[in-house]
């Protein structure tokens, strides 16, 4: 792990590696890892030095929930550990393990149950980030006026730090940034998938955090030649070069990749010490 940090709302430093809790619990599809794998995960990535953690109280298929496993492996939390979620808009299925359904949405009422449904299941009486959901399928343009004021009363009544959006386009964030303080911006991005480019430098112009989800790929973990030579010269794996591409691309850029293996954990944290060059970035632009 790199020394860099980065003041999330200016005044919660995180590291720029974090952790992604959705793959402990194999929340919408796809394998998981046992409990006790999941539990020293959790564990390791804040040994190793990790201190933001993405997760949510969707997060969760056949009883086996993202937030309770963060309390039971890392409770009392650490004072500099920076823990964030999300409610509001989800995808829905007959597949997916949701939470109660009257816990999420972006109405008023859901978004309140949606908050303390993660301040009961996380344990704490704040929540650092809480960022608002929007968009399922790729960005919408519904207005984020409603539901941000939602979380701003939230805020002020001391249940939230600090307020973000997710699944957003540019428009969405402009608006939500006239509404309030914005910390961070989370949405889909990676070196293979760059529509949010713009966005990424308007975010680092504004001092805003953008927080790529799917930093190696997700479902489908990012794959190209040019990036295996890459690897192969710095003696790493093509995810590892995925995530120092997205350090090295701006310095608002905080991945948080998740993975339910003690080996990737490790790799996903070195990374933040891999250097590329500029030739390397250049080839990858
Ligand atoms: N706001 C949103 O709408 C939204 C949507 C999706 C995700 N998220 C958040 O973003 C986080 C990151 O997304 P993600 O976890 O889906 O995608 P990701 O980090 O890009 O990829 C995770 C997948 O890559 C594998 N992986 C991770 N590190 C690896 C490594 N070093 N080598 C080989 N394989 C590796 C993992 O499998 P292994 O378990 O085998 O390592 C897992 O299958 C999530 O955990 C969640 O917190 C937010």
């Amino acid at each position: 792990m790199s020394d860099a940090r980065w003041a999330m709302g200016g005044d919660l430093p995180v590291g720029r590696i974090g952790y992604g809790a959705m793959k402990l619990t194999g929340w919408p599809r796809g394998d998981r890892p046992d409990r006790d794998t999941a539990l020293a995960v959790l564990r390791r990535a804040v040994e190793l030095g990790v201190n933001h953690i993405d997760t949510s109280n969707y997060y969760a298929r056949d009883g086996v929930a993202a937030n309770e496993l963060i309390r039971a492996a890392l409770h009392p939390y650490p004072d500099d550990l920076v823990l964030v979620t999300k409610v509001g808009a989800l995808v829905e299925g007959p597949d997916i393990g949701l939470a109660p359904s009257e816990q999420r949405g972006l109405t008023p009422d859901g978004l309140r149950r949606g908050v303390e449904a993660n301040l009961r299941s996380l344990g704490v009486d704040r929540i650092d980030v809480v960022n608002l959901r929007m968009g399922d399928r790729g960005h919408t343009d519904a207005s984020v006026a409603e539901p941000l004021e939602t979380l701003l009363a939230l805020r002020d009544e001391g249940l939230i730090r600090h307020l973000g959006v997710s699944n957003v386009s540019a428009e969405q964030v402009a608006e939500a940034r006239t509404i309030a303080p914005i910390a961070c911006v989370q949405n889909m991005y990676n070196v293979a998938a760059r529509d949010d480019d713009p966005l990424v430098d308007a975010c680092a112009e504004a001092g805003i955090a953008y927080v790529p989800f799917f930093p190696v790929g997700g479902f489908r973990p990012v794959t190209a030649e040019r990036m295996d030579a890459i690897a192969a010269r710095h003696d790493a794996t093509v995810p590892q070069v995925a995530l120092a591409w997205l350090l090295a691309r701006s310095p608002n850029i905080l991945p948080i990749p998740g993975t339910g293996s003690l080996a990737h954990l490790a790799e996903n944290v070195a990374a933040g010490g891999l250097r590329l060059t500029d030739a390397e970035l250049a080839s990858l632009a």
